[in-house]
């Protein structure tokens, strides 16, 4: 039996039994969870988890009062919401884009959501049936995988490439080569992104715009990590530096904004769907084959979203709508909120590094990429399988690239937020005797 922090024997018997290999690295985020629960049960001991990118932080004490009160106050719990989403909230959303994106929309066009995944599916439902032919959505990747998961569930096709050797100049052809065939509907991406954390540059996002204009394309940008680039500060309302954005470059875009990594708020499902004022306007011929009227905002509102849920959870609503407005007014920075991500992020990478593993997606063109709340390693001479597999007997769970449509399949990604500070002398134990064993 080898000699392994992690009970070796317990930990080869749950993975033999989990069903998860021979390729471990096809695994879910949820599978890799259910593993190491049963491992941490049977042995004692406690994993440093970097496999799941759940909240690590409070929500705001704004948030928490202003939703208590708007369910006390007995109106909100009794009545249906409005689908195209509470008044306050819209425009206080407006006022957030105007204030921290520089872009220029009214309420109308900011639409609640059930986070960015019910955003997403709306989107997708709405976008894929503008044109006949227009029927594929392009991705991005490495991406976030569910989204792959709701265009399966919905019969959507797709294709993907990896932004990984296709950074600055050499994104334009890349996506070019897509947009030409005429059968893409929209691009999705995050940025920052989950996993790699990359964050594109300016001149990246006016690839992006021009071309979602030269072809009539919809660009759905995901900005679940807003403002977390924390190389600058996107933090003062209304002032310079504005989180970067594609709505910069082209008029065909929908923003997504979600509350739980930004806002810590992911339990209550909101998020908000900002379309551009010309998108929301625009008649499409292909519309009508499902929906009542051909202008994007209607049938993305009245159709698409009407369809998922009646309206979203009408408290939550209130308590963004605060959230929103105590940040607006500058009330309540933000970034210093989320900040300790980075500071964890920043140890973390340090203490892989000294041990002999490599960061993956490291630079967003000639520049380090920010610390935030994922980031990618490998170790050199082991497959993300082995990687992940191996990392199990030392205590250290994480995702494999692979299922985020990377092909940097000997990488993984360590989500920061559940590692906690007292933790780092156990990593940073565990992550040495890890390298003693592997040189
Ligand atoms: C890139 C990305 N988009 C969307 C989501 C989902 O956001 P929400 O919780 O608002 O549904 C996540 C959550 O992890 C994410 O990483």
């Amino acid at each position: 039996m080898k000699n392994t922090p992690i009970n070796f024997e317990i930990v080869k018997k749950k993975i033999d039994a989990s069903g998860l290999k021979p390729d471990i690295s096809s695994s879910t985020i949820r599978e890799i969870v259910r593993l190491v629960n049963e491992i941490q049960e049977e042995t004692g001991e406690k994993f440093v988890r970097m496999e799941m990118g759940v909240p690590g932080l409070p929500t705001p004490e704004t948030l928490i009062n202003a939703e208590i009160e708007a369910l006390k106050s007995g109106v909100v719990s009794s009545k249906y919401p409005m689908i195209e989403g509470n008044a306050e909230l819209k425009n206080e959303a407006a006022r957030f884009v105007k204030l921290f994106i520089n872009q220029d929309v009214e309420g109308k066009h900011c639409i609640p959501a059930v986070g960015s995944m019910q955003s997403a599916m709306a989107l997708f439902l709405t976008v894929n049936r503008l044109s006949e032919k227009r029927n594929k959505i392009l991705f991005i990747d490495p991406g976030f995988p569910v989204q792959k998961q709701q265009c399966h569930v919905l019969g959507i096709g797709y294709d993907t490439f990896d932004v990984y050797d296709y950074r600055g100049e050499k994104l334009k052809d890349k996506i070019e080569s897509y947009l030409k065939t005429g059968e893409f509907s929209s691009i999705i991406y995050s940025n920052p992104n989950n996993p790699s954390w990359i964050s594109f540059t300016e001149k990246e996002l006016k690839i992006i715009g021009d071309l979602a204009t030269k072809y009539n394309t919809v660009v759905l940008e995901d900005l679940a990590y807003f403002g977390m680039d924390f190389r600058k500060d996107y933090s003062i309302p209304g002032e310079a530096p504005y989180q970067p954005s594609v709505a910069n470059y082209t008029d065909n875009y929908v923003i997504m904004l979600s509350s739980s990594k930004v806002f810590s708020f992911a339990g209550e499902r909101v998020g908000i769907m900002v379309v551009s004022p010309a998108l929301f306007d625009k008649s499409f011929d292909g519309l009508k084959r499902n929906y009542k009227k051909d202008t994007f905002g209607y049938a993305l509102i009245y159709g698409a979203l009407y369809t998922l849920s009646a309206g979203v959870n009408h408290s939550a609503q209130v308590g963004m709508a605060k959230m929103f407005k105590a940040v607006n007014d500058g009330e309540y920075n933000f970034i210093e909120g989320i900040k300790p991500y980075a500071e964890r992020a920043k140890v973390m990478k340090k203490l892989l590094i000294e041990n002999g593993f490599k960061i993956v997606y490291d630079k967003d063109e000639d520049q380090l990429i920010s610390d935030g709340f994922y980031f990618t390693f490998s170790y050199p001479g082991l497959t993300g399988s082995e990687l992940l597999e191996e990392l199990l007997y030392y205590g250290i769970s994480a995702i494999s690239l692979k299922i985020t449509g990377s092909k940097r399949t000997e990488g993984l990604r360590a989500c920061v937020s559940q590692v906690l500070p007292e933790q780092f002398d156990t990593l940073e134990y565990r992550l040495k005797r890890f390298h003693e064993d592997h040189q």
